[in-house]
């Protein structure tokens, strides 16, 4: 086996330009690790973000780095003690590690075994790439507002890679979802189960148009709308921003998703078994990482961005 791999890589903090595709050697599991030959990798806004430095406050990075925190593939090579996988095992991962170097933007990649799941048979590869970060973001979301059955909730920024997926599962949940998006997206918001409203200057009216009495919970996935959050949300209302550092000083959460194999492994069968629509806007070859950055830089993806590695 060749102990190198292809890798998109970049040296300094930047902008696409800095992203190139080169020979670096193939990463080697350790203890309680597997090794992923990845075939799809999601991509996430937050890797723009800390290919630009913006987030060299919040982690710890060691260039050269490989970007990207999502992957699915199969299970090349498995490091000490990881009695639970073996070579062969088809697995997805929201691979996120303590530092940023190693990321899922390469032929390979290390995971920690408690960070992995196994793939569900129906899940497409697409699905299983797309998934990770933006599905346990969508969960955690949820879970901090105590979205329920019962609750009208309004999401910010519906239409995006977590909004999709937090639309779904709010309404799994059993909650009445009110959502965001531009007008040209209602049709598929509705589809999804949700009340679409748009965003910008009508936005609290259109709200308190389908809520009278004020919203149960809000879910932000957008930044720079706690005004309008405060403004439709009920008394004892609960809310929380994945964008929004400040939430907490205004009552809320700022939600941070943190790796969970398990967790991951139960929504990935969720979304094969209740039928959840994880829909993926765009496919590009791992040489093109730079274009894909692009598309989700221009803030109007809709669904999941997806690398496709190998077949
Ligand atoms: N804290 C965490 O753990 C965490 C986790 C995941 C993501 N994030 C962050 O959360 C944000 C969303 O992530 P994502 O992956 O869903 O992004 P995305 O897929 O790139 O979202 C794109 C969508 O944003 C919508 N949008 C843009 N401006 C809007 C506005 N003012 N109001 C409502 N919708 C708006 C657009 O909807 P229309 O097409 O309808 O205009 C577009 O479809 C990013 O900033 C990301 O970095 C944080």
């Amino acid at each position: 086996m060749s102990d190198t791999m292809q890798a998109i890589v970049y040296d300094d903090f930047g902008g696409t330009e800095q992203l190139v595709l080169r020979d670096v050697p193939a990463p080697t599991p350790g203890p309680g690790e597997v090794r992923i030959r990845v075939l799809r990798a999601g991509v996430n806004p937050v890797d723009w973000k800390v290919l630009s430095g913006g987030l060299r406050g919040l982690l710890t990075h060691v260039t050269p780095i490989v970007p990207g925190w999502d992957a699915a593939g199969v299970v090349d090579a498995v490091g000490p003690d990881v009695p639970e996988y073996a070579v062969g095992d088809e697995v997805l991962s929201y691979a996120r590690k303590d530092w940023v170097q190693e990321g899922t933007f390469a032929e390979l990649v290390t995971v920690r075994a408690v960070d992995v799941a196994r793939k569900p048979a129906g899940l497409s590869w697409d699905a299983a790439g797309a998934l990770p970060l933006a599905g346990l973001t969508a969960e955690r979301v949820l879970d901090a507002v105590e979205a329920g059955s019962g609750d009208t909730v309004l999401v910010h920024g519906a239409s995006g890679g977590v909004g999709t997926l937090a639309v779904q599962l709010a309404r799994l949940r059993g909650a009445r979802v009110i959502a965001t998006g531009s007008p040209s997206g209602h049709d598929r918001l509705r589809a999804l189960g949700a009340e679409p409203v748009a965003y910008g200057d009508g936005l609290v009216d259109a709200v308190r148009e389908l809520a009278p009495d004020g919203v149960d919970a809000v879910v932000d996935l957008v930044g720079g709308v706690m005004e309008q959050t405060l403004a439709v949300l009920r008394e004892g209302g609960r809310h929380a921003s994945i964008t929004d550092h400040g939430a907490g000083e205004h009552g809320g959460r700022w939600v941070w998703v943190r790796p969970d194999g398990a967790r991951l492994e139960a929504l990935a069968q969720r979304v094969v078994d209740e039928g959840i629509d994880v829909e993926i806007a765009a496919s590009f070859p791992l040489s093109d990482v730079a274009g894909a950055f692009e598309q989700s830089m221009s803030g109007t993806t809709r669904g999941k961005i997806v690398i496709h590695v190998a077949d």
